[in-house]
């Protein structure tokens, strides 16, 4: 799914040091930045937890943030209301992970999919009829399905259907929060397929999460990697994948199998793997979030006194468009493990 993506243009989203608290107590996403740039394929990938779905949210403004901005097509989004949210939500749509629970039980097919079109008007009753035709025959579905219920559908058509949906109003953004995670194995290469074929020849940009690096490394063009509500990680997929910077990258792609036998053993007596899980984690006060579980921490100290126990690593660019919060990676003053 390799795109040109020209990072000299002007990003589609830019999302500059947002954090997100659902109570204002614990901090969900902190100090979250990154750009997506147009016809990319941005992949969110992470634990469960980390804060893959709220961020997919706060782009489409449907989870408020409490610090930063979030600029769209080089508009600001943070503070928009009335005719500018609804232009947002109309330019960025979401697909979810169970069709099922996010296609009304209550409505036919058609209705399902003509309800943003009738929402923002304009539109004939005859036209609506086209549209929804049309989408259906896009998402490889045919127009008959129209009539039937979610409930009648099997869970690959109603994925095509939350797709189908989500195309109605021509965005140009699609957040895919874990489209394929509830479908069966057959069925997942179909709908990676329908939407690699989808942004080819609507010119869509997306945003995928997965919890699972397998998932995305090859759909991706570039990935994000969460971790604890921060991105530990930002680069192009192919060279994050063939040479992680942090820790946590790593661990990731160490815990995805190799299908070549030889290659899959050498994966199985090298890797360093995780233990515990993220609420497991001894997260420091002020260092590293992922000094708790990290193979790799150093455990010196530099002149300055940096330890990944009591000073946060700075995401920084630490090779051209590649980006890092991690000390042993530090440009100006890297640590070095000890074990
Ligand atoms: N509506 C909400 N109200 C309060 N807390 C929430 C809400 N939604 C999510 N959270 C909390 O925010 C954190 C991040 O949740 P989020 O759903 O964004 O994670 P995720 O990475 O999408 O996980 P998963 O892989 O399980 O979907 C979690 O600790 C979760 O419990
Ligand atoms: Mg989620």
């Amino acid at each position: 799914m390799a795109h040109d993506i020209d990072m000299q243009k002007n990003p589609l989203v830019e999302v500059d040091h947002i954090s997100v608290s659902y109570d204002g107590v614990r901090t969900v996403l902190d100090d979250i930045s990154f750009a997506v740039y147009p016809g990319e394929t941005l992949g969110l990938v992470g634990e469960s937890g980390c804060g893959k779905s709220t961020l997919g949210r706060a782009i489409l403004r449907l989870t408020p943030t409490f610090k930063g901005s979030i600029r769209f097509m080089g508009k600001d989004m943070t503070l928009a209301s009335g005719k500018g949210l609804r232009e947002l939500r109309r330019d960025v749509q979401m697909v979810f992970q169970d069709p099922y629970a996010s296609l009304n039980p209550r409505l036919t097919v058609a209705e399902i999919i003509g309800d943003p079109l009738r929402n923002y008007g304009g539109m004939s009753k005859d036209k609506i009829r086209a549209r929804i035709n049309d989408l259906l025959v896009l998402v490889g579905l045919s127009p008959q399905v129209g009539s039937r219920y979610a409930h009648e559908l099997s869970g690959g058509q109603r994925q095509r259907v939350g797709i189908a949906r989500a195309l109605a109003l021509n965005p140009a953004l699609i957040v895919c929060d874990e489209p394929i995670s509830a479908l069966d194995v057959s069925i997942q290469a179909q709908i990676v397929n329908l939407l690699d074929r989808l942004q080819n020849e609507l010119n869509l940009t997306y945003v995928f999460i997965a919890h699972d690096l397998a998932v995305v490394r090859h759909l991706s063009d570039r990935i994000a990697v969460m971790y604890l509500g921060k991105i530990v990680e930002l680069g192009s997929a192919m060279e994050l994948c063939a040479k992680p910077l942090h820790p946590y990258s790593k661990a990731l792609l160490d815990a995805v199998p190799i299908p070549e036998p030889a290659a899959e053993q050498h994966r199985l007596d090298s890797r360093r793997g995780l233990q515990g899980d993220i609420s497991m984690s001894a997260t420091p006060e002020n260092g590293c979030i992922f000094a708790g579980r990290c193979p790799m921490k150093a455990v010196v100290k530099t002149e300055q006194g940096i330890d990944c126990m009591s000073v946060q690593p700075r995401f920084e660019e630490v090779e051209p468009q590649r980006f890092a919060a991690c000390h042993l990676n530090n440009r100006l003053n890297p640590l070095t493990a000890l074990n």
